[in-house]
């Protein structure tokens, strides 16, 4: 990563939010994983989600589905309209979109689009954002695209409203949650925290903290000291951990190391206190747990992404760069149903597309284009639905409450078993 020179912005935000954590660390002593993770990620100002750099497209680190075609878009809106056109869908009690996490809102514009064209419009496409940069290039996007009639519908929110009926989406929201992370060390499973080590050695806290081990992988030298992944027991994620091996009938070996998050149920929950009826569909990178905790996958889930690179070192580029672990679907599908939701299907991106006439929606927006943008949307649509792209590495997952119908994104393929 050395050719990656930061820019000015970029440099200053990582020194600011890295001599933060310092200072937290001086204070605390090492930080658990999950904490380092979310300030990472949301501390007020700094964190990769809130400051106002780039991060979604080519201009930034990462891009993702809708941004590559608006037929995921589409699918999903053929998916809503089933659900508010279905009978057992009561509209008088409210028939609302509810988008967390919306990006670029490339997807919000598309869906209404796209739902504007089935004529199963909402009353309100409402989105939930915690990014103050990517609020304001959704208000932008979403008011230089749509027509005042659709444009109208849409409603930023600072927290849930108090009542929800409709369909709640959420695609690439849950791999942005904060996890905890684990580590075996001998037969002892061990909470992974991150310290910071002076090169003198004159502060370093390890001896009274820790093990020093670290996980792998050079560090970035911030001041006269680096950051370093330390290690420590905890009756927590001892718990947490355990129960998992005995559900999965499977000892974790000396050196796995892996995480789990642990806002699903809350998540859940306070979803569970407003909803009323619909269905909540959950797109993300993900498996369910037999495949998330395998042997093989001894190093866990957890990436970076910078200027669309990945690798595996989260403790260079605070703040510049996106950290992200795929959902374990079960763990997911386990909060959800004990909050009171059924779920509806567990479906790979590709299945849930066709099911939802991904192939005639990209004819139709192709039909006025010329043969150089035929080929290179179709280009883009196989990212979407080859397994070995998206297809089957992107999962989508449904639940539901209130609703009495089979749905079409899960009627080709319904992976639930293996939940
Ligand atoms: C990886 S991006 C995906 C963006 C968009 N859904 C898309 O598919 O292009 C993650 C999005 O979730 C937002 N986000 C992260 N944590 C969130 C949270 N706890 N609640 C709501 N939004 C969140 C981010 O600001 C960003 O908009």
């Amino acid at each position: 990563m050395s050719g990656n020179q930061l820019t000015d912005d970029q440099q200053q935000i990582t020194s600011q939010l890295q001599a933060l954590l310092r200072r937290r660390i001086q204070i605390d002593g090492p930080m658990p994983f999950s904490e380092y993770m979310h300030a990472c990620l949301y501390e007020p100002e700094l964190g990769y989600y809130v400051n106002g750099l780039s991060k979604i497209g080519a201009g930034g680190d990462f891009i993702t589905a809708p941004e590559l075609s608006a037929s995921f878009a589409s699918c999903l809106a053929t998916q809503a309209a089933e659900v508010f056109n279905a009978e057992s869908f009561q509209r008088a009690a409210g028939c609302d979109i509810l988008e967390f996490g919306a990006g670029s809102g490339r997807l919000a514009c598309d869906v209404l689009k796209a739902l504007d064209q089935q004529q199963s419009l909402p009353d309100h496409y409402l989105i939930l954002e915690v990014s103050g940069q990517l609020t304001g290039l959704q208000q932008e996007l979403l008011s230089s695209e749509l027509e005042p009639r659709l444009h109208e519908r849409v409603q930023w929110v600072q927290s849930l409203p108090t009542k929800f009926s409709g369909v709640v989406l959420a695609n690439e929201v849950f791999d942005a949650f904060a996890i905890e992370r684990f580590t075996v060390e001998h037969s002892e499973i061990q909470r992974v925290f991150v310290d910071y080590v002076y090169h003198d050695n004159s502060e370093s806290r390890i001896a009274e903290g820790g093990t020093a081990e670290t996980l792998g992988g050079e560090y970035s030298v911030p001041e006269d000291g680096c950051f370093v992944v330390t290690t420590q027991p905890d009756k927590r994620v001892q718990e947490v951990v355990e129960n998992l091996q005995s559900s999965l009938q499977q000892t974790f070996a000396p050196g796995y190391t892996s995480e789990y998050c642990e806002s699903l149920h809350p998540w859940w929950n306070s979803l569970a206190d407003v909803m009323q009826q619909g269905l909540i569909l959950i797109c993300d990178y993900g498996c369910e747990q037999a495949s998330y905790y395998s042997p093989s996958r001894n190093e866990g889930t957890l990436r970076c992404f910078f200027r669309h690179g990945v690798h595996n070192d989260p403790l260079v580029y605070a703040g510049v760069q996106d950290l992200t672990a795929d959902v374990d679907f079960t763990a997911l599908t386990q909060a959800a149903v004990d909050a009171g939701f059924e779920l509806e299907g567990y479906t790979p991106m590709t299945q849930f597309m066709l099911g939802n006439d991904v192939l005639q929606h990209h004819q139709a927006a192709l039909v006025n284009a010329s043969e150089r943008e035929q080929i290179a949307a179709t280009g883009r649509l196989k990212q979407l639905l080859l397994p070995q792209e998206m297809g089957e590495r992107f999962m989508v997952a449904g639940y539901s409450i209130g609703l009495q119908k089979p749905l079409r994104g899960f009627s080709l393929a319904d992976w639930s078993r293996l939940l």
